[in-house]
């Protein structure tokens, strides 16, 4: 009997067919879920990433009030188009502190995981502020009231303090200095070396947009010029044993 015939009787063969397919699909299954039981972490670490300053946070916290992840994902795929286009692909690391993450499905604008340091500050403003200015055939809608809205550094500290809450490691320091750090990032004549000290040399600490006062364009700009630019890429070796 060849191996078709054999087969033939698995396909006409209900009962048979749902038996094996089950058999099949709970080897498929413990194969792939056994593993995570002996995992304690399934997130890699890596090497610069860190807890988001208050002022990154509430950026991200416009960016989903305006749901900006309607139209961009935060998620780069490790396939070769995409690498090309938007730079090395997305590690968990690089949203394991996303509350929640925002990888999307739906690009209708570009991907932004890597957006952070392509363009200066400058265009960031324009651009949120009529996207058409800068890229004539977009479609993307304007964001000009950001710069109007002037930010609460006690709901900065606030959200720092909800978010350890549900386990980023922010320290008892940076819960402590959470609203001083908010002013300080977006005012380069401020005393900011607190700020740098706790997340980094490489925290960008400037008036993002060029008026007085902290508004949720600074924020929302602090945001996107940080996304991508934590883990560097130039140094990043994925671990072997994972
Ligand atoms: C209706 C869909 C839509 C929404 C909502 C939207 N965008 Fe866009 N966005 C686009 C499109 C389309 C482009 C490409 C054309 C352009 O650069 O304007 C774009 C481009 C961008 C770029 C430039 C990316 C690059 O690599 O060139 C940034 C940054 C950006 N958007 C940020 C935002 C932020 C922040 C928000 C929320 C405040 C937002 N977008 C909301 C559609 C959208």
């Amino acid at each position: 009997m060849g191996i078709l015939d054999k087969h033939k009787i698995l396909e006409t063969n209900a009962t048979l067919l749902l038996i094996c397919s089950f058999l099949v699909v709970t080897i498929g299954g413990i194969v792939q879920i056994t593993p995570l039981f002996y995992l304690e972490n399934t997130i890699e670490e890596v090497e610069g990433m860190r807890p988001y300053t208050p002022l990154e946070l509430e950026g991200r916290q416009i960016y989903i009030r305006e749901g900006c992840y309607v139209c961009h994902s935060q998620m780069i795929r490790p396939m070769r188009d995409e690498v090309e286009r938007y730079g090395h692909y997305s590690l968990a690391a690089e949203s394991m502190y996303d509350h929640p993450f925002q990888w999307g499905s739906k690009r209708t604008g570009p991907d932004l995981a890597r957006v952070g340091g392509r363009y200066s500050d400058d265009w960031h403003v324009a651009h949120l502020i009529h996207p058409q200015s800068v890229v004539p055939e977009s479609i993307m809608p304007r964001y000009a009231f950001l710069l109007d809205r002037l930010m609460d550094a006690e709901i900065a500290a606030e959200r720092i303090a909800t978010h350890a809450t549900v386990g980023v490691p922010y320290t008892e320091e940076m819960l402590e200095n959470a609203a001083a750090d908010f002013r300080a990032q977006a005012d380069p004549d401020s005393d900011f070396d607190g700020l740098l000290e706790r997340y980094g040399e490489n925290v960008n600490v400037r008036n993002f947009d060029g008026e007085p006062g902290v508004s949720e364009m600074d924020a929302m700009v602090a945001y996107l010029q940080m996304l991508g630019t934590l883990v560097d890429f130039e140094t990043f070796t994925p671990d072997p044993d994972r």
